[in-house]
């Protein structure tokens, strides 16, 4: 057991993780457990992928970083085919590690260039572990809670029709940062109609709209991009998480018209592992696997078969208050014991998502993964709802 790492996991319990292979993991001892977390939301392609494991022993072989002076071939073309499915065809990109520096380079480009002092975001957002969308200052951001306001009535948040709505101060709004429905990790969706609404007031007024996709994009979803649900083109897109498949790449991409008006702004960023090689190796294969499976459409479908099945069981038992889902990323709510429930289903040898101080359990597994996989974990959950005294349901 490990004691000098400060972040050290609860699942350490079971003994340290040496293996993996789709969407199980191994401890030492040889325990198997089904990780329906994809690491932290990130193994869109399943742990120990072989095709994204030779990609990195072939290139590690060559060179994996270069510096940001020099540039390698594989970074344009990896660029290219982010843009194609961002539809920023002409546009640029900047590879970097975590999807907290994609978000943060995005809105460094997004202050540069707005002419305006606020950004606009929802309360219930979460977009990186520092910088200007963690501190939030009360002087460059908007916040606006979706989810409290006159017209969310069918709860699925502002329909943009609400005196609060009006409120909201678009005369001095320049950038509108979207996350298209992690919510903190509670899996909530905006609605469509808001989306819309404040994206095409923010762009027909000369602002910029941009997209944090570090948890919904790659696939997630059912789409590339949790933005592709809205009908809506941002005009900055941030990438992480998936399209590194557990290996640490993110990427920003910017549209053309974006790329042409920073040339005049003298826009500079500078860190150690930007635009390196491998990475962009990677999220070039990560695309390309997801693209001739045609993944997107399989994280579709099995998320319509595990939602409409956790639905199937919510009628049995009134302990699940809701559930909510869009492609593979899904969270059930339960009235109450939703810790009880997550260490039940991690002695049961299944890895979900407890979100600190709330009753919601989340699931965001591979793309990949088996349909049988996902029937394992719905006996599993159905046994310990049944066993969850004093809930049990009357047979
Ligand atoms: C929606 C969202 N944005 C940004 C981030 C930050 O990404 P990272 O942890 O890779 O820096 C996360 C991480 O969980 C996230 O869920």
């Amino acid at each position: 057991m490990n004691n000098i790492i400060w972040s050290t996991g609860h699942i350490l319990k079971f003994g340290n993780i040496v293996d993996s292979d789709n969407c199980f993991i191994y401890d030492s001892q040889g325990n198997r457990m089904v990780d329906l977390e994809s690491g932290v939301w990130c193994t869109c392609l399943g742990h120990n992928n072989k095709r994204i494991n030779k990609v990195i022993s072939d290139q590690i072989n060559k060179i994996s970083h270069t510096g940001f002076c020099f540039i390698h071939p594989q970074i344009e073309k990896t660029a290219r085919k982010v843009l194609d499915i961002n539809n920023l065809q002409g546009g640029k990109c900047e590879f970097i590690c975590s999807g907290s520096e994609a978000v943060e380079y995005g809105m460094r480009i997004a202050r540069i260039l707005s002419e305006k002092p606020l950004a606009l975001t929802f309360a219930d957002s979460y977009m990186g572990a520092y910088g200007d969308v963690a501190v939030k200052s009360a002087d460059k951001w908007f916040i606006y809670d979706r989810l409290n306001c006159s017209c969310n009535h069918s709860g699925s948040g502002c329909l943009g029709d609400c005196e609060e709505f009006s409120r909201i101060p678009f005369d001095k709004i320049g950038i509108f940062l979207l996350e298209p429905g992690s919510s903190s990790g509670l899996v909530r969706f905006p609605d469509a109609r808001l989306i819309k609404k404040i994206s095409k007031k923010v762009q027909e007024s000369g602002g910029i709209v941009m997209s944090n996709e570090i948890t919904t994009g790659i696939g997630r979803t059912g789409k590339w991009f949790g933005y592709q649900h809205y009908n809506i083109q941002p005009d900055i897109v941030a990438m992480g998480k998936g399209i590194g498949n557990g290996y640490p790449v993110s990427v920003t991409a910017v549209s053309k018209k974006i790329a042409d008006q920073l040339k005049h702004k003298g826009f500079h960023y500078s860190q150690s592992h930007q635009n390196d090689p491998l990475g962009a190796f990677v999220a070039a294969e990560v695309i390309d696997i997801i693209a001739e499976g045609a993944l997107c459409d399989e994280a579709r479908e099995k998320g319509y078969y595990l939602f409409g099945k956790l639905t199937e069981m919510q009628e049995e038992f009134p302990l699940i208050r809701e559930v909510r889902g869009r492609g593979l990323m899904l969270a059930v709510e339960f009235t109450r014991d939703a810790s009880r429930i997550y260490e039940a289903l991690l002695t049961a040898g299944f890895i979900v998502a407890l979100r600190p101080n709330t009753e919601v359990l989340r699931l965001d597994p591979a793309l990949t993964i088996e349909k049988e996989t996902l029937d394992l974990f719905l006996v599993a959950l159905r046994d310990v709802l049944v066993n969850l005294a004093p809930n049990k349901p009357d047979h």
